[in-house]
């Protein structure tokens, strides 16, 4: 139990890699914040929580939303009067070729995935700040290191994840607060759905460990970052893909 006690908002938290990363927290000990811009989806995870025995306030909301985040974590902090870890997880894609990209399909990847992780991580810090310590991890993903076909936009701000990572860590790292972000590979969760499974025989195929990965797989590098095991990591960017981009 690494996590007793601990209080932990994870967004996009209703499915895939937020859902897991969500379970792994409640298993190591922790109660949860959970906001999703899906009801249908994030009330039953939140009510599989409570039986578990985990404390969940749970918001469906869209991260975008500068208000109704503001009202979450105001909740937050009244109803557990802290908040040890942030996990940006939200995040969408909108792929087309850089010929055929719409302005209205960037602009969405980058409220969403960019621009909103901003604004989330600016309301919560200062809480963090105030009690001299917390932890904030973010989703970036190998394509923001290495860039990927039919994703500008989405390349785009998971390398700004990592970017504002770095500069975060640097800022309020003298206040106690560690922040690290994630690289996945590709990871099997409902976001890849649309993807023929010929194609993703061949991206197996490129992975040194011959197959993709589990959204638990990046829960566990969250719970351990979010631990105090992970104490002396700040600023970090953790690939998690099986090796994929040796
Ligand atoms: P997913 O699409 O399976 O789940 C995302 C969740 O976020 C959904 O429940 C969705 O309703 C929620 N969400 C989306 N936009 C939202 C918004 N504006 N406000 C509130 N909730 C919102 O995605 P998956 O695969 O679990 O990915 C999670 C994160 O990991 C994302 O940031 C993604 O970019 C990143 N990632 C995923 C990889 C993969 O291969 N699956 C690889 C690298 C990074």
């Amino acid at each position: 139990m690494r996590l007793q006690d601990h209080i932990a908002l994870i967004t996009g938290a209703a499915q895939g890699i937020g859902l897991a990363t969500a379970r792994k927290f409640a298993a190591e000990g922790a109660h949860l914040v959970l906001c999703d811009r899906n009801p249908a989806t994030l009330d039953p995870v939140a009510d599989e929580l409570r039986r578990g025995g985990a404390q969940v306030l749970a918001q469906a909301l869209d991260v975008s939303d500068r208000a109704a985040f503001t009202t979450l974590v105001d909740a937050a902090i009244a109803q557990f009067g802290k908040i040890d870890t942030l996990v940006n997880n939200a995040g969408i894609t909108r792929d087309a070729r850089l010929v055929k990209m719409t302005d209205e399909q960037f602009d969405a990847v980058i409220d969403v995935n960019l621009r909103a992780v901003f604004r989330c991580t600016q309301i919560v810090a200062p809480h963090m700040i105030e009690r001299g310590r917390g932890a904030i991890l973010s989703a970036s993903s190998v394509v923001g290191l290495y860039g990927n076909f039919g994703q500008t936009n989405y390349a785009a701000t998971k390398a700004g994840i990592i970017a504002m990572t770095k500069t975060w860590a640097r800022e309020l790292g003298p206040k106690g607060v560690r922040v690290n972000a994630v690289a996945p590979g590709f990871i099997q969760t409902p976001m890849l759905a649309t993807i023929p499974d010929k194609v993703m025989e061949q991206m197996a195929e490129r992975v040194p460990l011959r197959r993709l990965g589990k959204a638990e797989e990046i829960a566990s590098v969250y719970a351990f970052l979010a631990s105090s095991e992970a104490s002396y990591i700040s600023g970090a960017v953790i690939e998690v893909d099986g090796g994929m981009t040796l």
